[in-house]
């Protein structure tokens, strides 16, 4: 009888079960390991590590012909988790081991000890979701994300060798204890009111923050763009249990759930970033930091530099909330609902528009500057605002601003409203209305009806941009915690959509 054992693998965050079956044929003249089922090179490789791992653990590799098989023999087996079932089966078959039906994933180093693997929480939170009841074996090293999940029977160890005393019944140890997610936890080190001056663009962000709006900020290089930004977690509301899961196992798929204190995603890739560190992709369809930034926020500063298609790039995933990338035969899915925030100069000098600075970019320079950030992708940032230079008496005022925790109050009571409000039609905050949905939720009076008319008929603004200014008027009402939009709310939407024209 063939020996069976259970194992997982992962594409994208997608977890399969994988059936390892191990059969050997001692008889055979040949003395070899034949891996079957669709294995990627790292899966083919492991009959090396396999081998010496067992040998200088103190078991005798079996003589013979092993065939090992990994089922469902048409899904691809990705990754070194594999290495762990193989290896066990392998003993099984051989009788080193007891027959136990177990899961489990890990890599094996050549002494025999079980290596941290990749993707151990989003496998165990996808188990946990289905019930799943036979006991799991992961490696020690994983043990923070062992413990994130409740319901299931995880072990962790760091040698094979404790794993077989254990499954021989020869030693006993205990399934590791259920923790919970690691605690919420705001960046002590940085706060709204280290900012000095700047109170439209602290607004806007603060509006920006209620509505989760994408938004751009304009000004001169020192105005405070980049330290604004670096802020805005700080005014964001704690993550929800279901949103720091979806982000964790993100993070669990790339190796970076080892995390002691859990906060909002804040991702600030460089603008040379490829677009596939960007969007996601390449030959393991890894996720990038679109995805690495789901419930946080993306920061692009420098906008304008960044590549072209990288820009482009953005529009899919900021319109859905999730991203396909595509991969040999297959595509991958990964959510992508994060909030941007760019940054840029006025021209590519900064100076443009500075009444105590020179410019000395030509107006060719400036359009062509501008004009990478036109068009679609200006279409899906709500709101726009233009930072000054910080004036002196700005720099060395007392008086002290708000602190990030106060606007923070306010923008979690917004985002309550809110989510009470859409609780039935499957969405959260008002940046996620379409045209449909704003003719439902968002009514003006006579009067507020009639300003916006003015406006877009003076600045000949398109549907689209009508479709925004009430969306943020929604916010700024929401903000205000009144359920009718006013004069004032649409007024202060329109400013921040005009700077765009
Ligand atoms: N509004 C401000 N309040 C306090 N310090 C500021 C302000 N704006 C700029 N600074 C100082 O100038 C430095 C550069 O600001 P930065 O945010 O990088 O500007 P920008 O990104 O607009 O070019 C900051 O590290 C900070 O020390
Ligand atoms: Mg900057």
């Amino acid at each position: 009888m063939p020996a069976k054992l259970s194992s997982a693998t992962l594409v994208g965050l997608n977890v399969s079960l994988v059936e390892v079956e191990v059969d050997i044929d001692k008889k055979s003249v040949i003395h070899d390991v034949d891996i079957v089922g669709l294995g990627d090179t790292a899966v083919k490789e492991s009959k090396k590590r396999i081998k010496s791992a067992l040998k200088n653990s103190g078991f005798d590799f079996p003589h013979g012909k092993i065939v090992v098989n990994l089922a469902p023999a048409d899904l691809k087996k990705e990754g070194s988790l594999l290495d762990l079932p193989m290896a066990m089966g392998i003993l099984q078959a051989c009788g080193h081991l007891n027959e136990c039906d177990f899961l489990c994933v890990g890599e094996l180093s050549l002494d025999g000890h079980i290596r941290k693997v990749k993707g151990v929480l989003t496998i165990l939170a996808q188990l946990s979701k289905e019930g799943f009841s036979k006991p799991i074996v992961v490696p020690k090293e994983n043990e923070t994300e062992a413990k994130m999940v409740k319901n299931l029977k995880v072990f962790c160890f760091e040698h094979i060798k404790e794993l077989v005393e254990f499954m021989n019944g020869l030693v006993k140890y205990e399934p590791v204890k259920f923790e919970g997610l690691p605690p919420f936890s705001y960046d002590e080190d940085v706060d709204f009111a280290d900012v000095k001056g700047q109170t439209l663009a602290k607004r806007a962000l603060e509006v920006a923050a209620a509505g989760a709006h994408n938004v751009l900020m304009k000004g001169s290089p020192g105005a405070g763009k980049t330290m604004l930004a670096r802020r805005i977690c700080t005014i964001l509301p704690p993550l929800s249990d279901e949103e720091a899961l979806e982000v964790l196992t993100i993070y669990s798929a790339v190796g970076q759930a080892d995390i002691k204190k859990l906060s909002r995603p804040f991702r600030a890739p460089h603008h040379t970033a490829s677009t596939v560190a960007i969007i996601g992709g390449g030959n393991d369809a890894r996720p990038g930091e679109i995805s690495l930034a789901h419930n946080g926020v993306l920061f692009l500063d420098e906008f304008p530099e960044f590549r072209r298609d990288v820009i482009e790039a953005l529009r899919q995933p900021l319109e859905e909330g999730f991203v396909t990338v595509a991969r040999a035969k297959t595509t991958v899915t990964y959510p992508s609902r994060f909030m941007l925030v760019a940054a840029m100069n006025p021209c590519p000098c900064g100076n443009y528009g500075d009444p105590k600075a020179v410019c000395n970019c030509s107006p060719y320079d400036i359009v062509r500057y501008n004009k990478k950030v036109s068009g679609p992708i200006l279409d899906r940032i709500d709101i726009l605002v233009q930072l000054p230079r910080l004036e002196p008496e700005e720099y060395f005022s007392k008086n002290s601003s708000e602190k990030s925790e106060r606007i923070r109050e306010r923008v979690i009571k917004a985002r309550e409203i809110q989510k009470r409000r859409y609780r039935e039609i499957g969405i959260s905050t008002n940046s996620q209305l379409n045209a449909k949905l704003i003719k439902r939720f968002v009514q003006l009076d006579e009067k507020t009806e009639e300003l916006l008319k003015l406006t877009v008929s003076r600045y000949n603004l398109s549907a689209r941009s009508i479709d925004k200014i009430l969306k943020v008027a929604r916010t700024i009402a929401d903000l205000e915690g009144s359920e009718a939009l006013n004069y004032k709310h649409v007024a202060e939407a329109i400013q921040y959509k005009l700077q765009q024209e």
